[in-house]
């Protein structure tokens, strides 16, 4: 009697989950979006890798090749809105579609109100919320069509404030508001749209708090540490995958606790 040959397609499924599809990471270069960018790829993605200029994002995109069989890097202002479009647009045509997008790219201009200038306001909306609107409205339609998923970064400090971060804390809270309603806008299309709300992560947007603040800081989260960029990514890896296809509109808060309060 012949053994049949063993079924292997759950156990490949489970370690390739993403493969054939194609996703999009904003923000790519460093930090969150370029451990968010190897995790998708190592699942079997397709990527393609944005940051401010293809040059910043080559690394990532070289690291992901590495790992799956289409990576490519992007450069783009996420705050232009038509150059977005374009960019969207190219993706899909060089990469063969749009499955996965994950709006990560932000900046902060930390300031206490009195002292903030317009401009420290305006370009901190314009990157965060701007940026991630633009790529949704630029990339919707073919990800509807895919049935695929969006993923928006935002930030604890957007569902609890902060001080000297009014501009980046109210970016951060209206990423939550899109998300929520482009959830709801797109549900009928089985297109699931949700956040994921980071606390304080080692990254370069945090390198420059100071050793006293950092240790204060520390000993305020529950967990006693900052979080790592790779467990961030897998919580965007496991809303993007098979696992995630009946969560939407939710913000999910990868913290160590510290909201908590
Ligand atoms: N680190 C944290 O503790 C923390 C906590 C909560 C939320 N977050 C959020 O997580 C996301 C990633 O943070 P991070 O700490 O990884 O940041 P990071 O290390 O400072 O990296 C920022 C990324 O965004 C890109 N970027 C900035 N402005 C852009 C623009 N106008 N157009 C295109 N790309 C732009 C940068 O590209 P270049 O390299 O080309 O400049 C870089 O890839 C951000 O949305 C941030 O607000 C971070």
């Amino acid at each position: 009697m012949t053994t049949p040959p063993a079924d292997n397609s759950q156990a490949q499924a489970a370690s390739a989950p993403h493969v054939g599809k194609v996703a999009l990471v904003t923000g790519a270069s460093r930090g969150i979006g370029r451990a968010i960018a190897s995790a998708l790829a190592a699942g079997g993605a397709k990527v393609a890798c944005v940051a401010t200029s293809a040059d910043n994002a080559a690394q990532t995109a070289a690291a992901c090749a590495e790992l799956t069989d289409g990576a490519r890097a992007y450069g783009v202002d996420v705050a232009a809105t038509s150059d977005v479009a374009e960019l969207v647009a190219q993706v899909r045509e060089e990469l063969g579609g749009l499955d996965i997008l994950v709006n990560n790219a932000g900046i902060t201009r930390d300031q206490l109100l009195l002292r903030m200038g317009e401009e420290d306001f305006d370009r901190v909306l314009a990157v965060n919320l701007k940026g991630t609107w633009n790529f949704c409205k630029a990339a919707c339609r073919p990800l509807m069509k895919a049935r695929g998923r969006i993923v928006n970064i935002t930030s604890v400090v957007g569902l609890t404030g902060n001080a000297g971060q009014a501009n980046y804390a109210a970016s951060k809270a209206g990423v939550v508001g899109l998300t929520k309603s482009l959830a709801k806008e797109f549900a009928g299309r089985a297109l699931c749209v949700n956040a994921v709300a980071p606390g304080f992560i080692e990254t370069d947007m945090t390198a420059a708090i100071d050793e006293q603040a950092a240790a204060e800081l520390k000993a305020s989260i529950p967990l006693k540490r900052m979080g790592t960029p790779e467990e961030i990514a897998a919580t965007v890896d496991f809303l993007v995958g098979p696992a995630g296809a009946y969560i939407t509109g939710q913000v999910l808060v990868v913290d160590g606790g510290l909201s908590l309060g």
